[in-house]
């Protein structure tokens, strides 16, 4: 029996402009999905999701999840045909959008066919095998949340020839908020949304996407002086820039709104968007407690958790 983990991400700057080249902040969670692969006398692969995850989430993703699963299994170079397997997902982090959940499964199954099949896998052969998979559901992926569910940490991530991965180092740990809109939405569309926006309206989009370039480097200086005051104005500016190429909406603003509210220092939706959650800077147990229960107040699930 072969077992394997990939954390949970939350995207601090950068998520959309990352996929064409802009630089990216991330941070992994502190929840993880894990998987066991084991050996059985059925056919091909069997599939047993029992991730938590938002009403919904797997039932509107179980054929991107098919077609990524493939392609890890195809990626690692194991073949079900002769081998087959059962494989079993599980885990504290919540499968739902925005926080890396398909990151996070395609890592934690490479690690578990890596034991079960002997493979020795290196870390970056797992990113590598978990970029394949994540192409099932974000069409054309940057690589951004297979890298933070691999590693882990708080990383400055740029995609390229090749990536640029840079591990940050802050200061301490500072505490945000995510909060969920308990919509489950499809990233690839985003992405090819944004993709086609884009292209009609190409000198709009670049004043955007410079600014999102200059943003991210600003960002990554201000976490290295640790002034999040500073993090969290940024964090604001990212979500106007966001809202700029139409990839929030209403129940995401409304959730930035509340977090802004009530005290925190900075507040965006993270990831695909469109739904799925938002993301918080509330430095400070006290504000960060507070933020959630004004989040939690109005009905929408709140994960506490820590970035650096
Ligand atoms: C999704 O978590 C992040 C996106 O930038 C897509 C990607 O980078 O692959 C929207």
């Amino acid at each position: 029996m072969g077992h394997g983990a990939g954390y949970g991400k939350v995207i601090l700057f950068g998520e959309h402009f990352v996929v064409f080249g802009i630089p990216s902040i991330v941070s992994a969670i502190d929840k993880a999905t894990t998987c066991t692969v084991e050996r059985w006398d059925g056919e091909g692969w069997y599939l047993d999701d029992k991730r938590p995850e938002t009403p919904g989430y797997k039932k509107e993703k179980l054929d991107q999840q098919r077609d990524s699963i493939s392609r890890v299994l195809k990626a690692a170079g194991v073949d079900t045909a002769r081998n087959p397997i059962k494989i079993k997902l599980e885990g504290d982090l919540v499968a739902a959008s925005g926080i890396g959940a398909s990151a996070a499964s395609c890592v934690a199954l490479a690690r578990a066919l890596s034991k079960e099949f002997n493979l020795d896998f290196s870390d970056e052969k797992i990113n590598e095998i978990a970029f394949e998979g994540e192409k099932g559901y974000h069409g054309v992926p940057s690589g951004v949340d297979n890298t933070a569910a691999t590693y882990g940490g708080l990383i400055w991530f740029v995609k390229g020839q090749p990536n640029i991965i840079d591990l940050l180092k802050v200061k301490e740990p500072v505490e945000i908020i995510i909060a969920n809109t308990g919509l489950v939405t499809n990233t690839a569309a985003a992405v090819a949304g944004v993709k086609e926006r884009k292209e009609k309206n190409p000198e709009k989009y670049d004043e955007i996407f410079n600014k999102a370039r200059a943003l991210a480097n600003e960002a990554r200086e201000a976490l290295l002086v640790f002034d999040m005051e500073n993090v969290g104005e940024m964090m604001d500016k990212n979500h106007e820039l966001l809202q700029a190429i139409e990839v929030s909406c209403k129940e995401l603003d409304l959730l930035v709104e509340i977090a802004r509210d009530n005290g925190a220092y900075g507040a965006k939706m993270t990831g695909g968007g469109l739904g799925g959650n938002i993301v918080a800077l509330t430095p400070g147990e006290k504000l960060q407690n507070k933020v959630a229960q004004a989040i939690e107040s109005e009905g929408f699930e709140v994960l506490k958790t820590r970035i650096g």
